[in-house]
């Protein structure tokens, strides 16, 4: 699967990550933990590496039948840009067919503040007409801006901001509805 989206005349895709591209998102995945870092105080392991737990459930059966995962690479002009990392898990809405939710995403750094992981967002949900559940972290206040700009300019201010608290995920959450 493939989505072309345009920002400011530069042709970006999100491009849906095969097995071979799980080493792509490990690493990745190292920047975007680090950078999440910042705001949750996770440290690496003794290698100095971020761990994450469920990377290949994005490429099982079950992971993907059950789970709704979907791993995309952010690309423009051939360039990785980032990633999106999309499963069926909510906290407040039935899990299924018609419930996603964003698991990871992350733009790098040269690339942010040009409005793609916003175009990028959109894209998401354009594509996958659901209930739509994004969660921030507390103290990750540069995501909840930009999720908060992100959502009220797509679906026009027709969205729930819920706070949520420890044991459950400790942040805020935003729910909405999604159209093709
Ligand atoms: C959060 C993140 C995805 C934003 O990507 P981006 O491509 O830079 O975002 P955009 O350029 O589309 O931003 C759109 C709007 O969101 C808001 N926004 C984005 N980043 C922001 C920041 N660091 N601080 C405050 N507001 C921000 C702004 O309103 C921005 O519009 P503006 O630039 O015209 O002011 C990116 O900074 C990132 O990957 N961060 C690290 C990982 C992370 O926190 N992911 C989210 C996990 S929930």
């Amino acid at each position: 699967m493939e989505i072309a989206i345009r920002v400011n005349d530069i042709e970006f895709r999100l491009v849906q990550g095969t097995k071979d591209d799980k080493p792509v998102f490990r690493h990745l995945m190292q920047l975007y933990k680090h950078d999440e870092s910042e705001h949750n105080g996770i440290a690496p392991d003794s290698h100095g590496l971020f761990d994450y737990d469920y990377l290949d459930h994005y490429w099982t059966k079950h992971g993907i039948e059950q789970e709704g995962r979907l791993a995309f690479v952010v690309k423009a002009a051939g360039e990785i840009a980032g990633f999106a990392m999309v499963t069926n898990y909510s906290s407040f809405l039935e899990r299924g067919d018609h419930t996603r939710s964003l698991a990871e995403f992350f733009i790098m750094r040269k690339w942010r503040r040009r409005g793609i992981g916003k175009a990028v967002a959109h894209a998401l949900f354009r594509h996958f007409p659901a209930h739509w559940e994004v969660k921030q972290e507390r103290t990750n206040t540069a995501a909840q801006r930009f999720w908060q700009n992100a959502i009220s300019e797509y679906t026009n201010g027709s969205f729930k901001h819920i706070e949520s608290t420890p044991p459950g995920h400790d942040g805020y959450i935003h729910l909405f509805q999604s159209r093709s």
